[in-house]
């Protein structure tokens, strides 16, 4: 594993926007998280010279929120992704969160990732050591689906939706994640300071689900003092 642990959090999403921008194949997918810690990773790339990307994976979408929905994970990626880094507009696949049948839709995103496989997987942490939203417990087996969210995450969720954070999401599992070539994670902040903790002390533990990253061969972290505190 490659850790480098920065002053602040800008300082984390730039030497992360280097690392992105120097290990990025041409033509490539990328694979993009939606957390407020990748807001000025995504500055950070804008500034660079601009990624040549075929194809984009979100890694979830709220169940219940339309595309047009400003809270949505498509709206944040059209918004802070798409347009600054001048990807073509249907660029970036997102699950859709208002589809009829959600876990058709999942496996359908499920088998177009397997069609496509990320170069380059973007990636935060939960307060409770989520990735994407495979929360405490999920299987390292496990693949798209519709998730429950857990108290804690939708407690974490109260700034953007009030008391009516949404109790479900599609998100790909951790097999999907662990498929791609290299993962960036990116933890900044003290409120990620245990989870980050528990992925560096290399153990697997159901119960944090980003220590699964751990033995992947390809796991770059970039993390501010804060969250290595
Ligand atoms: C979100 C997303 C994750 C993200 C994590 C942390 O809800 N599903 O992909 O990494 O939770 O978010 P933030 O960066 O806002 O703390």
């Amino acid at each position: 594993m490659k850790l480098e642990i920065l002053d602040t959090a800008q300082e984390a999403c730039s030497a992360a926007a280097d690392y992105i921008s120097e290990n990025f194949p041409k033509h490539g997918v990328l694979g993009v998280a939606t957390g407020d810690t990748q807001v000025p990773l995504y500055q950070e790339l804008a500034k660079r010279p601009p990624l040549s990307v075929k194809k984009a994976f979100a890694l979830d979408e709220y169940v219940g929120l339309s595309q047009d929905d400003p809270r949505s994970f498509y709206s944040y990626l059209v918004k802070l992704v798409q347009e600054p880094l001048g990807f073509a507009a249907g660029t970036i696949r997102v699950p859709l969160g208002i589809a009829v049948d959600l876990e058709k839709e999942a496996t359908a995103f499920e088998s177009e990732i397997l069609k496509e496989p990320v170069d380059l997987q973007i990636l935060g942490v939960g307060t409770n050591g989520h990735i994407a939203f495979n929360e405490p417990g999920s299987d390292p087996s496990s693949k798209t689906r519709v998730v429950k969210l857990s108290q804690e995450t939708r407690i974490a969720n109260r700034a953007d939706f009030g008391d009516f954070a949404p109790e479900a999401a599609i998100s790909q599992g951790i097999a999907t994640i662990l498929r791609a070539k290299k993962l960036v994670l990116i933890a900044t902040g003290e409120a990620k300071a245990h989870a980050l903790s528990m992925l560096l002390a290399g153990v697997e533990n159901p119960e944090y689900p980003v220590t699964y990253l751990a033995s992947h061969p390809g796991l770059a972290v970039f993390a501010d003092k804060a969250a290595a505190s």
